[in-house]
């Protein structure tokens, strides 16, 4: 027997969407035995035609397999689909992969059916795109009990090549989500940002990106400064270590946004970074590494955390 045929399970997917016709074509090339629903009848045909079995329902699915892997549009297509006492009947004793994006208010409700019928919930949250989840490129982060991560991991190595077990707690991998976003979403508006002051100076997006933003994402540098920054936010101490204060960073950027703004292009988020400096430099931090920002984000707004 072969290392694949070993880890060969049962599972049942339901949602062959753009994300979730990834996940089952993963779970097929990693040897498991997939049956397929999709609410359109379509989308079900080159599985079928591969050779692989088609539930009629996504209750028959569940009572099919030992693991059920769940990927519809939203909560309200779960409510539809999954969220019945049908499904719950059949998936009792089992283990139910939540792939879908569903928003954090309505977990608790998900997990409550989850425990009604006494299933092993397992919340999860891709972070890439189809493509790299078949490739084997591709992060999805987890909440809940490690014992049922632990329970399906060749499964979960299948689906994207990188698990990755955030905690306990259902909403854990939203958290994670939200936290990945505040750095892709600015690196990448940023970028677009950089990209329309070279388009104003006469500099060619393409050798700007080339030569001077991919060295930066692929080399020690940046790598090194968010190291820093990880050590000095995770012990809340600003002053070890210090390369550059955060009034050294507040000069460059006051002459940064002045060098933007004078080639007619927007401060864009610059602007937020500078009231974000501002306001960390009047609680007195101005001396201090730059990683002391995190103690103005984190004494805004609702605090769910002991910090006091
Ligand atoms: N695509 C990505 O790059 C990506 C990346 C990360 C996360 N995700 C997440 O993955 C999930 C699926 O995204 P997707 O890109 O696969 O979306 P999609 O291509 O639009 O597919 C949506 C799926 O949900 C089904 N669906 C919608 N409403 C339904 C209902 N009321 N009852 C039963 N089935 C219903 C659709 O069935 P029909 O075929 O019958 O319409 C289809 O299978 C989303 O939560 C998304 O946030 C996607």
């Amino acid at each position: 027997m072969t290392a694949k045929a070993d880890k060969r399970q049962r599972v049942g997917v339901v949602g062959l969407g753009n994300m979730g016709s990834a996940l089952a074509d993963a779970l097929i090339a990693a040897g498991h035995d997939v049956t397929v629903w999709n609410r359109s009848a379509g989308k079900t045909q080159r599985f079928a035609d591969a050779g692989n079995s088609v539930a009629e329902s996504v209750a028959a699915l569940a009572k099919r397999a030992d693991v059920l892997v769940v990927c519809l549009f939203d909560h309200a297509a779960n409510l539809d689909a999954v969220l019945t006492e049908d499904v719950g009947v059949a998936l009792s004793g089992k283990t139910l992969i939540q792939l879908s994006h569903v928003d954090t208010d309505s977990l608790p409700q998900y997990q409550a059916w989850a425990e009604g019928y006494d299933i092993a919930l397992l919340k999860g949250l891709i972070f890439v795109y189809p493509d790299d989840i078949r490739s084997g490129n591709g992060t999805v982060v987890y909440g809940g009990p490690r014992a049922v991560y632990d329970s399906v991991r060749p499964l979960l190595q299948a689906m994207g090549g990188r698990p990755v077990w955030a905690g306990s707690p259902i909403d854990a991998s939203n958290a994670v989500g939200a936290a990945y976003s505040c750095v892709l979403f600015p690196a990448v508006v940023g970028f677009l940002n950089g990209a329309a002051v070279c388009h104003r100076a006469g500099i060619d997006v393409a050798t700007f990106n080339e030569n001077i933003i991919a060295p930066l994402l692929t080399g020690p540098v940046l790598k090194g400064v968010i190291d820093g920054l990880a050590k000095a936010a995770g012990s809340r101490r600003y002053r070890d270590d210090l390369q550059a204060t955060l009034d050294a960073w507040n000069h460059d950027l006051d002459l940064a946004i002045d060098t933007i703004e004078r080639h007619g292009v927007e401060k864009g988020l610059m602007g937020a970074i500078a009231e974000q400096f501002d306001r960390t430099i009047v609680a007195g931090h101005g001396g201090d590494d730059l990683a002391s920002v995190f103690e103005t984000l984190i004494a805004t707004g609702r605090s769910v955390d002991q910090d006091g």
